[in-house]
């Protein structure tokens, strides 16, 4: 079957890598690519956000499956569209995706299936939020209600960073997405990041991973869309699955499928570990990145065939996905003044001195320009090993990192930190 995978960054670099491992590969095709995809398919000039183009080189090119990487064509309705010229779509309509694209929208779904979540209060305007602070306290959680890349909430600790967060979002800072905030109350936990597989009824657990949103070592510093990650994350054990199915994903998909509008793709829960138990932070209504990145390392299932069964609404006829035992980490590399504006134009060498130990250097913001590659984009690479822990992982994937020339760029160091931290007081414990 030919496919085609949309999205640039890292988390599309790897699911090409793995889309192309399939045997019912036929030619995959990518919009709009990055040079790391490349390697696995042909990158083809088409505008994502141009439905109609999109329709047409997918029939110039006897493409029977769309994968739909980013959250942005989602929300937009580019699966509605393929879907209606008959086409196999991995992603969810239009509708289902609001589930990321608007967090009062997950909110009130939350309230309808009796999910737990934080109390939250939506406000359009200034005099409104103000006064929900003042009924959650601190610190508050304050977030743009649209899509800001990750960059759209705000913990203040007090009421002068509050008061300085509603000001940026009321003033425009964050465009359409900061019409409206929705204000939470607090949760205290452990985050861990969940996948399943969804085809509008049928859910299939597809693996957990935690992710490091803050740029700075020691989890410091503003938030971005991730310095790394990695996977499984051992402490959602199989309990904590079995709650998180039953309290949350499942009750979602089902209100969805009862409205009408069933959720299909992959579908990614961003949840707090409390005392109480798992809470729902977020929904995603893609793979994260780079969480994509550790679970394809450690997928053995044949993904274009579960993207096939997912997107024709056959999972319960397919077996369950497998994912390796040996745990997987990845170390954003990031290009100076990122989450900020990000320094463009960085030469990057070393990657196959990289891979030479078994490494895989996802590509994310990079462009090739006269033969060589250079930084593009804030993420750059997610430099991606393998290992019987999370702590041999860490170290392989540092060592990659090292035979990494790219002097314009850092990276965070403690990637794993909590894990490795948990797995050596669990070895002095015996
Ligand atoms: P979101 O974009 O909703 O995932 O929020 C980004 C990050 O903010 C999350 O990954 C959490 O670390 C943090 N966060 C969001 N909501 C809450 C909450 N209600 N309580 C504590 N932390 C939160
Ligand atoms: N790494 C977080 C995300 O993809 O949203």
């Amino acid at each position: 079957m030919n496919v085609l995978l949309i999205g640039s960054g890292g988390r599309e670099h790897a699911l090409a890598w793995k889309l192309a491992q399939s045997p019912l590969m036929g030619k995959l095709y990518a919009v709009p690519g990055n040079p790391g995809i490349a390697e696995y398919a042909e990158v083809a000039r088409v505008d994502p956000a141009d439905h109609r183009a999109v329709i047409g080189f997918c029939r110039r090119h006897s493409v029977g499956l769309v994968m739909i990487g980013p959250e942005a064509p989602l929300v937009d309705g580019l699966a509605d569209n393929l879907r209606a010229m008959g086409l196999l779509v991995f992603g969810p309509n239009r509708e289902p995706a609001r589930l990321e694209g608007s967090k009062g929208f997950t909110k009130a779904l939350c309230t309808r299936a009796g999910i737990p979540t934080a109390a939250y209060a939506r406000a359009s305007d200034r005099l409104a939020a103000e006064a929900a602070l003042e009924t959650f306290g601190f610190p508050a959680v304050i977030k743009a209600d649209g899509l800001a890349a990750g960059k759209g909430v705000v913990i203040a600790a007090s009421e002068d960073e509050a008061k300085a967060a509603l000001d940026a979002m009321f003033d425009g800072g964050f465009g359409a997405a900061g019409d409206a905030v929705v204000i939470e109350e607090f949760m205290e936990g452990e985050e861990v990041s969940f996948f399943v597989l969804v085809d509008g009824e049928t859910v299939l657990p597809f693996g957990s991973a935690q992710d490091h949103k803050r740029v700075g070592d020691g989890d410091t510093g503003p938030n971005t869309g991730g310095m790394g990650a990695y996977s499984p994350a051992s402490i959602f054990d199989a309990e904590l699955e079995r709650r998180t199915m039953d309290e949350i994903v499942r009750p979602t998909v089902r209100t969805l499928a009862e409205a009408g509008t069933p959720y299909s793709g992959i579908l990614y829960a961003g949840l707090m570990l409390t005392r109480e138990g798992p809470k729902l932070v977020e929904y995603n209504v893609r793979f994260g990145d780079p969480e994509c990145q550790v679970l394809m390392m450690r997928l053995e299932s044949d993904l274009l065939e579960l993207a096939i069964a997912t997107a024709r609404g056959e999972l319960a006829q397919a077996p369950a996905p497998r994912f390796s035992d040996r745990a997987a980490l990845t170390v954003v590399l990031a290009a100076d003044g990122y989450p900020g504006t990000p320094a463009k134009g960085g030469e990057i060498g070393g990657i196959d001195r990289a891979e030479a130990s078994g490494a895989k250097v996802f590509q994310a913001g990079t462009a090739s320009e006269d033969g060589r590659l250079v930084a593009s984009g804030g993420r750059v690479l997610a430099v991606t090993a393998t290992g019987a822990t999370v702590g041999d992982a860490q170290q392989a994937a540092y060592r990659a990192v090292d035979a990494i020339r790219f002097p314009t760029g850092f990276c965070r160091r403690d990637i794993g930190w909590r894990e490795v931290e948990r797995l050596s007081r669990e070895s002095l414990q015996g």
